[in-house]
């Protein structure tokens, strides 16, 4: 069991396939023009399966393929097949636009669940947020997913002034599309732009869907980041992640591997552990992986909304979110 002093086990990995991406969303990439990380540096496929058995071995049940957007890394099918075999659930978190290329390999390793990032149902908007014109092709491996029967959770980063006026129009596509709706309030990352005035916090997203729709709370997972809500004759649900207005750090499972190898123990800690390097040079990286969990702080979520000058501390120390990958 990966075990940290407070006592919360870790059985939820996250890989990092790459920070290289086929968007380039202002929220989550510093700029247009960004130094991806070449692949010499990265994990390779059986690195990438040498260090997952590790965990797989030490009590980790969930992995999720993170990126910036896993399916651009040309070995992907590699690496999916080979996490395939081990006795874990496999996921992703994607934006949705290779998922018709990888449906083979989403089948054979029996993907039962994918949560896709999309921020808007605007085809225009999408252009605006993403810079790239991929829209309709989302919105149809959306479709895709859905006749497969793969739950499909649609991940919204909510933010003032880009998409607070179409938190409605998620919920109405819930209606008739069976698919799990996450409105994710807006987290500061290195290069971002964050800023405090355009988070929309859970209650302003719950104080929208009021006005137009009666809602109940589902039960929660111990472990869960989402709060869910249904609503009477919709397909579909939503829920919201409040990690800046109600961080849900006590329940923590999670662990997270970057692209390049380093183990970080909480998406806000600026500390990394490199374990690739160690494991190139042949050394047992257990103990490695032990100490970095065992000194995961309590809490990281949340209480960086109290004061900016230890959130712009934090956020300058700390990766970009298309690094981290979530
Ligand atoms: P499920 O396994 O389907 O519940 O997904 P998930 O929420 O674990 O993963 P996903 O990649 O879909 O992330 C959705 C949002 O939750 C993203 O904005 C993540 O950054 C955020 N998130 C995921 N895990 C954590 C976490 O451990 N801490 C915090 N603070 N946010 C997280
Ligand atoms: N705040 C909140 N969520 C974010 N994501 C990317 N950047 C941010 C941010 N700044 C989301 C993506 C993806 C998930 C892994 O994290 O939309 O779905
Ligand atoms: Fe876990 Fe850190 Fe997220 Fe809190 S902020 S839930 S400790 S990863």
């Amino acid at each position: 069991m990966l075990t940290d002093q407070f006592g919360r086990t870790h059985n939820y990995l996250r890989i990092s396939l790459t920070d290289n991406c086929n968007l380039r969303c202002f929220y989550c990439m510093p700029e247009e023009n960004y130094d991806f990380t070449p692949h010499s540096k990265l994990m390779q496929a059986d690195e990438i399966d040498t260090i997952a058995k590790i965990f797989v071995k030490h009590g980790v049940t969930k992995i999720r393929l993170t990126g910036g957007e896993p399916f651009v890394r040309k070995d992907a099918s590699k690496i999916i097949r080979n996490l395939g075999k081990l006795p874990v659930q496999l996921t992703c978190t994607t934006n949705g636009i290779r998922i018709d290329d990888m449906l083979p390999e989403i089948i054979q390793s029996d993907f039962q669940s994918i949560n896709i990032s999309l921020d808007t149902l605007q085809k225009e908007k999408f252009l605006k947020i993403t810079r790239r014109d991929y829209f309709d092709r989302v919105l149809r491996n959306i479709d895709l997913l859905l006749q497969h029967d793969i739950k499909t959770k649609i991940n919204v980063v909510a933010m003032k002034d880009i998409n607070d006026d179409e938190i409605s129009d998620f919920i109405a596509f819930t209606k008739d599309h069976p698919v799990e709706v996450r409105f994710i309030e807006f987290m500061p990352f290195s290069g971002n732009k964050w800023s405090s005035n355009q988070v929309m916090t859970q209650k302003d997203i719950l104080d929208i869907i009021r006005e137009k729709y009666d809602f109940n709370p589902l039960p929660i997972g111990f472990h869960d980041t989402a709060k869910p809500y249904s609503i009477d004759g919709h397909k579909g649900s939503f829920s919201i992640i409040s990690t800046m207005s109600e961080p849900f750090c006590s329940g923590c499972n999670r662990i997270r591997l970057t692209a390049d190898g380093k183990l970080k123990n909480c998406l806000f800690s600026k500390k990394e552990t490199d374990l690739l390097t160690p494991l190139r040079n042949g050394e047992d990286i257990l103990p490695i992986i032990q100490s970095t969990i065992w000194s995961k702080a309590k809490t990281q979520g949340g209480q960086l909304n109290e004061q900016f000058e230890k959130i712009n501390t934090a956020i300058i120390q700390n990766r970009s979110m298309i690094n981290i990958g979530g």
